[in-house]
């Protein structure tokens, strides 16, 4: 099978499974994971399919709803993989960065390619999107939105302090010269964001 059909067959199979998630981690999530990696790969000169494929099947089978298995991600990536008759190679590559690649996990992935992916997954959870998300999931798991009265100290309290717990600090966490260059960007919309919602908060604009 040619590349470019295995990538769209691959991004057609991970559509059709992640399409009724409501956690964060749906289709859409998946597809922006994928058009970033490819941005940060051509900017970084890594091998863009093995990026592709890797990007596409990161989620595939998150560990939270795998009772903590990290390794159910990179199973159902074989599975597929093997279905394809894709090449050992690839397949030992790619299901390597899916089962590093969470950054929950605190894995750094070894090749180039899955550093490209975490920074890529990472970029999602920044920016406009990042936001969006960060409320998403908090309201999901039934947090408020903020409250003044609860200061952040990493304990998965409101949707504004999971920014301080987790999200302001993964600017310096990216792989890549290009995945920090991106997520320096989105991080100033971050503080950006936060200066707006706490003055609003107070009516002072
Ligand atoms: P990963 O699957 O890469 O380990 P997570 O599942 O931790 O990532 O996060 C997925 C998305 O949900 C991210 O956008 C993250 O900011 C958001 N999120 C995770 N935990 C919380 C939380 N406690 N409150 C608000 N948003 C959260
Ligand atoms: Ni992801």
């Amino acid at each position: 099978m040619e590349k470019n059909e295995i990538i769209r067959i691959t991004s057609e199979y991970v559509k059709e499974k992640l399409s009724k998630d409501t956690s964060g981690h749906d289709w859409w999530h998946t597809y922006r994971v994928w058009k970033a990696a490819v941005e940060i790969a051509r900017r970084e000169k890594a091998d863009i399919f093995i990026v592709e494929l890797a990007a596409l099947l990161h989620d595939i089978a998150d560990h939270k709803m795998h009772n903590g298995d990290y390794n159910a991600g990179a199973k159902k990536a074989r599975e597929w993989l093997e279905s394809l008759k894709v090449d050992n190679e690839t397949i030992e590559k790619v299901t390597d960065i899916v089962a590093n690649v969470s950054f929950s996990k605190g894995n750094i992935p070894k090749s180039n390619e899955g550093k490209i992916v975490q920074d890529a997954d990472r970029l999602d959870a920044l920016g406009a999107i990042g936001i969006a998300r960060a409320f998403a999931y908090g309201g999901k798991i039934g947090k408020e939105m903020h409250n003044p009265n609860i200061k952040p100290n990493g304990e998965n309290t409101t949707s504004i302090n999971h920014f301080y717990d987790k999200l302001l600090k993964l600017k310096d966490k990216m792989n890549t010269v290009a995945g920090k260059k991106l997520a320096e960007e989105r991080y100033k919309f971050l503080e950006e964001y936060l200066r707006r919602f706490y003055d609003e908060w107070e009516a002072k604009i």
